[in-house]
């Protein structure tokens, strides 16, 4: 097999990028190690930056989201037993749009079905080769267990943090920078109304709990639990009981309903760099993994993929190599930002398991600081909303 751009891995970023070479009339491969029905059911991320909304509009993705998505203006910071909101329009001309991950991935596979490109599901044993060559290679078993190769230009690393592709750069040539938090999350869909028209971050005693939703109808919460946590010891009773006394304020009413899905994920900060090692790429989780406060790994994994497609349209076409030498270099600027962003959000709305109450008092100085100074507010707000994509 024979393409012009191998790509490993069928999330967010997989997904785009295969997705807008192809519209720039670029060959690519889709490899993909999950079955189909499980990627287009995997439920993950939710909010979707100003920038990745218009993104997906420009690339033809923009029906389903402009009639499903949910438009925000503003969110709450609870704490101190009420609500602080904070005006993300007011103060920064721009909103996000609730609206699933899994969504997005059902929206690419369709356009890619579609336009009769193919999505290799279900492969194993991917393997990069000779990624500092001029001919790439990927080697993997298809479906029927098939040994094949597939003969690249380029190699683009989409798979996620437990991929492969990172193996595929030698001893030395990736630095690793990373952080644990003694914490994780446990989030549930759950089929009942929002309790709240807007997301709720909410700083309690008990530790940091989330409200979100994905449609009228579907309502999504985070609870922190330690990191060590077992899903078995959560009945769906203990959730609601916690949920309700994290989240509680007067005039609030939690909504409770049928657990659609439960399950925990682990809150990490990690970035690998560089994001380039000859004519193998990485791109989203397989480079970088954000903690899920302030949402910004979705977002991050489809900015990444659209500044690698238009780094390699001209590396492909007249072996322009200009824009690809500075793609590591650019995304990892965008990245650190969304890493400090979002280690700041964590530190800010999580209690530390040791109690140190120093820190607490530290953690209610910031919360009270960003909600009353315009400036500190306007931070979070530009931060949360993404800030625009740079057009060179
Ligand atoms: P992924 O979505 O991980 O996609 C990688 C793909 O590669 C997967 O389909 C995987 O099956 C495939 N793959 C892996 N290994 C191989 C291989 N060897 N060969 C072929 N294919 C392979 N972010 C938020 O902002 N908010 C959240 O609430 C949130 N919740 C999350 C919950 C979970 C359980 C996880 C794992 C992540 C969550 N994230 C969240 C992060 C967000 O979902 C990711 O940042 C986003 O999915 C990154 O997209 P990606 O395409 O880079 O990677
Ligand atoms: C959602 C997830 C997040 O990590 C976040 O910060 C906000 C919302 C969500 O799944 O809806």
């Amino acid at each position: 097999m024979r393409t012009q751009v191998g790509i490993i891995g069928a999330g967010p970023a997989g997904l785009m990028l295969a997705h807008l070479l192809h519209r720039a009339g670029v060959d690519t491969v889709v490899l993909e190690r999950r079955g189909r029905e499980h990627v287009r059911r995997r439920v993950r991320a939710g909010v979707l930056e100003h920038s990745t909304v218009e993104l997906l509009r420009a690339a033809g993705l923009g029906g389903r989201l402009d009639r499903e998505g949910m438009p925000h203006h503003g969110l709450s910071l609870r704490f101190d037993r009420a609500d602080h909101r904070i005006p993300l329009t007011d103060l920064t001309g721009r909103s996000i749009t609730v609206y699933g991950q899994q969504e997005v991935v059902k929206d690419l596979i369709d356009a890619r079905e579609a336009a009769g490109a193919s999505i290799l599901f279900d492969v194993d044993e991917v393997s990069v080769h000779d990624p500092a060559g001029d001919r790439p290679r990927v080697t993997f078993t298809d479906a029927g267990g098939t040994a094949r190769t597939l003969a690249c230009d380029v190699v683009a690393g989409c798979d996620g943090f437990h991929g492969v592709s990172r193996t595929a750069f030698p001893p030395g040539a990736l630095r690793t920078y990373r952080r644990e938090y003694p914490f994780a999350w446990l989030g549930i869909l759950a089929r009942t109304p929002p309790s709240h028209h807007e997301l709720i971050y909410a700083y309690s005693d008990r530790g940091f709990a989330l409200h979100s939703m994905r449609s009228p109808e579907i309502t999504r919460l985070y609870l922190q639990v330690p990191a060590d946590e077992r899903i078995e010891d959560w009945p769906d009773d203990r959730i609601w009981d916690e949920l309700a006394v994290r989240l509680a304020v007067d005039g609030f009413d939690l909504r409770s309903g049928p657990v659609l899905e439960k399950g925990l994920t682990s809150v990490r900060s990690v970035v690998t760099e560089p994001m380039r090692y000859g004519r193998l790429l990485l791109a989203g989780d397989a480079a970088h993994i954000v903690p899920p406060t302030g949402a910004k790994g979705m977002n991050l994994a489809v900015a990444d993929a659209l500044d690698l497609s238009r780094a390699l349209v001209p590396f492909l076409s007249r072996r322009s190599t200009e824009l690809l030498d500075g793609y590591s270099e650019r995304r990892l600027h965008r990245v650190w930002r969304a890493e400090h962003f979002s280690w700041w959000m964590t530190s800010m709305l999580h209690r530390f398991p040791d109690g140190d109450p120093f820190e607490h008092r530290l953690q209610l100085a910031q919360l009270r600081y960003t909600v009353s100074s315009v400036a500190a507010a306007t931070s979070l707000a530009e931060n949360y909303v993404g800030l625009p994509y740079d057009h060179s």
